[in-house]
């Protein structure tokens, strides 16, 4: 068995850094691929890699230089090496480049992305900073796993300069077909493509980004694939699909958790004979205006239903530094006051909208008080909240209704899918979800639910890792 270490590298480090008068304290996020690396270092490691040391995660931190001298970041699981950026820079490069370029271009938004040249400088010096953040970190026997939009550059530039350590990239958005993608000035994307390519192994959600990808590969750098390998002054670079997915057994779990039970209960109480509900970050992939006006035409549509459904629709605040999404709350304001108010009777609120986070245990009980899901997104890399509310289903009881511009789609077939910009889909697949026979529901949930129980985020990470350092077995096995 080999052994080194595990290096990841993400924009966000995996926990948030307090500093007060009594000292620093580390509150580790509990976000999906936080649980995923932590699996695959304690427990569920099947890979042929056995884990020396503590997990280098290495990410920025708001916090300043300053604040953090003397001060040990690390808790019983990583070992956080934090990137300093300055205010100004993550404006350009985290803001602008990331979210007000390649987040909306990506997602199929060209017309509100914003080309600025001082974007990709910021893009390219940010990108840097990680870099410096690793020259020392980095040793011989270390793999390095590289994560989403934020660092594309960095698996080229790492490679440049430890040619012998395994590389993996991950990519957590869509990757865009060729006609969005050569939007980009050409020498922003022979830099994105040759950055991604630095990697041993580049993954994407489904086989369709992976087909983009291989084709903007070609189109770029004139470089074809055999079975998914880009060979590169003979380098092979495997290119391959990987969806994500969730702790299944965590939120399976959960159902029978007494706080669960009671913040189900505490949900449903005041709600009436159905309950629809949906979560999502505040962001104009998410189809939150869609949605909207699909339950408007439902209401218009369906009257039986008034008096006896709620919809509980959940926003996280997002990047509100950003016009784009300060904007979008303001139209989704007016959109939810204005069904409330002409659906709306003293006693009925056909709209419960609620703008802020939630702990775990509130979102699942959320999750199970509900008798659908209505997932709308016009683009959606995967979509986690789906398979969380399919894999909390315990009871086997409850409707998803899913976007096909979720990833998730391809993995999720059993759900009600439908075009979220066709209002009257929406509506009609409401009204479906709401008088589906208990029956019906189970065949379904209990479908998706092996599907997902099979495929967790441990055997994703496991899947993904094992690729990484088997793959010069895989290049002599091959002959490639
Ligand atoms: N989530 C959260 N806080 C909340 C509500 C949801 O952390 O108040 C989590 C949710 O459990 C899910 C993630 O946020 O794991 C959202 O992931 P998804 O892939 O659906 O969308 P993204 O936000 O990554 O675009
Ligand atoms: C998506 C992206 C992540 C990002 C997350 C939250 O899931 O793929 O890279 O971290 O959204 O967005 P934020 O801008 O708050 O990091």
């Amino acid at each position: 068995r080999k052994k080194g270490r595990l290096i990841i590298v993400a924009y966000r480090l995996p926990f948030k850094i307090i500093k007060n008068e009594s000292g620093t304290s580390l509150f580790q996020n509990s976000g999906g691929l936080v649980s995923a690396v932590l699996s695959l270092a304690q427990g569920s490691n099947n890979t042929s890699f056995e884990f020396e040391d503590k997990i280098q995660w290495i990410g920025y931190t708001d916090n300043t230089a300053e604040e953090l001298e003397g001060v040990t970041l690390e808790n019983d699981n990583f070992k956080a090496h934090p990137v300093f950026i300055s205010q100004e820079l993550n404006d350009n490069y985290y803001e602008g480049f990331c979210n007000d370029l390649i987040w909306p271009l990506f997602h199929y938004f060209p017309t509100i992305a914003k080309f600025e040249t001082k974007f990709f400088e910021a893009y390219q010096e940010a990108n840097l900073l990680f870099y410096d953040a690793m020259v020392d970190v980095i040793q011989p026997d270390d793999v390095i796993w590289i994560h989403d939009y934020q660092l594309m550059l960095l698996p080229d530039l790492i490679r440049q300069k430890f040619p012998k350590n395994k590389i993996g990239f991950f990519f957590h958005i869509p990757f865009p077909s060729f006609e969005i993608f050569r939007l980009l000035p050409s020498i922003w994307r022979e830099a994105i493509i040759d950055g991604i390519m630095g990697a041993d192994v580049v993954g994407f959600h489904t086989n369709d980004y992976v087909e983009y990808f291989l084709k903007a590969v070609r189109m770029v750098i004139g470089q074809g694939n055999r079975m998914h390998y880009v060979n590169l002054n003979n380098r092979l670079v495997k290119v391959d699909a990987f969806p994500i997915s969730i702790d299944y057994k965590k939120f399976n779990d959960a159902f029978d958790d007494p706080l669960v039970i009671k913040a189900r209960h505490d949900a449903r109480t005041p709600l009436m004979e159905k309950v629809i509900f949906s979560v999502d970050r505040l962001d104009y992939s998410k189809g939150l205006l869609n949605r909207l006006k699909g339950y408007e035409r439902f209401l218009e549509q369906y009257e039986e239903w008034h008096g006896r459904v709620s919809f509980v629709m959940m926003v996280v605040p997002s990047r509100d530094q950003i016009e784009q999404y300060q904007q979008m709350k303001s139209e989704i304001d007016q959109t939810v006051g204005r069904i409330g108010a002409q659906y709306g009777k003293i006693n009925w609120q056909p709209i419960i909208y609620q703008y802020r986070s939630m702990p775990f245990e509130e979102l699942v009980g959320l999750y199970t008080a509900s008798d659908v899901a209505l997932i709308t997104p016009v683009r959606d890399g995967m979509n986690l909240v789906c398979k969380e509310y399919v894999a909390s289903r315990k009871d086997e009881q409850g409707v998803l209704i899913l976007s096909e511009m979720a990833g998730a789609a391809a993995e999720l077939g059993e759900a009600l899918i439908i075009n979220p910009t066709d209002s009257q889909d929406i509506a009609d697949a409401i009204n479906k979800a709401l008088e589906m026979e208990p029956e019906d529901q189970r065949k379904r949930m209990v479908a998706m639910q092996q599907r997902l129980r099979e495929y967790d985020v441990f055997a994703w990470t496991n899947d993904f890792f094992t690729q990484m350092i088997m793959i010069d077995q895989e290049h002599k096995r091959l002959k490639l």
